[in-house]
């Protein structure tokens, strides 16, 4: 059995599909607008049910209706009569509802209540074996699944309600290759707010540089993955804030940047954290070397560097990505492809629902491949059209692309400098790229390569 999604928010996106993917245990293909999922529908005609946003329903409901479709259709969004006059079978659901989507799509596809009922009741929910990594007590038991046969698990304890644990039990683990521990789904939403209780603590603990990082690397992997998996709850935006204190934090103490943007980079830690933390350092370094004296500046900038490419922290891989020609190059799906294209339009669209956000904002984000619209990437740029905030980011992204990508591939280093010197050649931007290479001949002057 096969349900089409076709939403455009990344959030409602994982909430949907996650769930019904979990409850009844049915494939859930996911398109972002109707024109693509008319696509779908000429090649795979069979769908048995189609969930559809508001804004792609009524194109929805007019395709079914001229291709004298019987599938059924629910919509996300308050009835109207425009849409059920056209194609009566169309039930309203709001998109948050999602016991509900899911109790009417088992309907819709004759799963039954018995069985819908021992999925709810029997189910433990994956963690990432990671997000215990920072913790030394559980709020709840912890579980492994053994398989006993391909479809029947067994689940056996392994960490008790209140017990405490070193890192090296959880590093065991992970040694082993055990992604996931389990635990009971009904404690998924406590046990989230513990996590980020548990983190904000550790962030605030003075403690070695060194160490820090390691925390702030597992608490930014955490704090992204539970944004798009929960959205903004009282404890996700807590940890965020606390995140971006804490990267600020860093570059404040110290005197010289260049030593902790290399023990970020010499960090085991996720890339897609370190590129938001480097990229918030060389921002703040390029404020400072501008002579800009607004604490609130650097804050915008972590801020900026956490969310810029937030709708992609489940998949590294494709946050590697950072030009066309490595988009084109990459063997992509369809989905996956407009996932990195879009990307910084998305976090633009999700920063917005956060609390309290610093001014425009969004628009940092959207711009910081480049490209006015957050589509892709720039080839060449007119920088005529962008704010400082965005050139300051923009350029900082771009340095930070070619360190990672030095780490991680090798190779000859390119000359940078020259390179943006070429690119970007109106007077702000220039500015901006000789207050960048101040920091660097300063670092030089320290003896350090970085
Ligand atoms: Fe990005």
């Amino acid at each position: 059995m096969q349900i089409l999604l076709i939403v455009s928010k990344p959030v409602v996106k994982d909430l949907l599909s996650i769930n019904i993917k979990s409850f009844l245990g049915v494939d859930v293909i996911v398109r972002t607008n109707s024109a693509e999922a008319v696509d779908l529908l000429a090649i795979l005609p069979e769908i048995d049910l189609i969930i559809s946003d508001k804004e792609s329903a009524f194109a929805m409901a007019e395709y079914l209706t001229n291709n004298k479709k019987q599938t059924s259709l629910i919509v996300l969004g308050d009835k109207t009569e425009e849409i059920s006059g056209i194609y009566p079978i169309t039930q309203f659901l709001a998109e948050s509802d999602w016991e509900e989507i899911v109790t009417l799509s088992a309907k819709s596809l004759g799963i039954s209540d018995d069985i819908l009922k021992k999925r709810k009741h029997s189910e433990y929910t994956a963690i990432p074996v990671t997000y215990f990594l920072n913790l030394d007590s559980s709020c709840c038991d912890v579980f492994i699944r053994i398989a006993k046969s391909e479809n029947d698990f067994q689940f056996v304890k392994r960490i008790h309600r209140g017990d405490t644990f070193s890192k090296m039990v959880i590093s065991r683990y992970i040694d082993q290759n055990l992604k996931y521990f389990y635990i009971p789904t009904e404690q998924l939403e406590q046990f989230s707010v513990y996590v980020s209780n548990q983190l904000v603590k550790k962030l605030a603990e003075p403690i070695a540089i060194e160490e820090k990082i390691e925390v702030l690397g597992n608490s930014f992997t955490i704090a992204t993955q539970e944004i798009l998996r929960i959205g903004f709850n009282s404890s996700t935006i807590q940890l965020t804030e606390s995140l971006v204190t804490s990267i600020v934090d860093s570059f404040m103490a110290e005197e010289v940047a260049s030593p902790l943007l290399r023990k970020i980079l010499n960090s085991k830690t996720g890339y897609i954290y370190q590129h938001a933390h480097l990229t918030s350092i060389v921002s703040s370094e390029i404020i400072k070397n501008l002579g800009i004296k607004d604490k609130h500046i650097h804050e915008k900038m972590a801020f900026a560097a956490v969310f810029k490419d937030i709708s992609l922290a489940n998949n590294e891989e494709l946050a590697m990505i950072t030009s066309f020609e490595e988009l084109e190059n990459a063997d992509l799906d369809d989905e996956e492809w407009d996932q990195v294209f879009n990307h910084a339009l998305e976090g633009a669209v999700m920063i917005r629902q956060f609390p309290e956000a610093p001014l425009d904002i969004d628009y940092v984000i959207k711009h910081h491949h480049g490209v006015q619209n957050g589509k892709g990437f720039s080839i060449s740029i007119k920088d005529n059209n962008f704010d400082v905030d965005s050139l300051i980011f923009i350029i900082s992204v771009e340095f930070v692309n070619e360190l990672l990508r030095f780490k991680i591939k090798g190779g000859t280093p390119k000359p940078l400098i020259d390179e943006l010197y070429k690119k970007y050649t109106n007077s702000e931007s220039i500015r901006i790229i000789k207050a960048l290479e101040k920091t660097l001949k300063k670092s030089v002057n320290n003896g350090s390569k970085s």
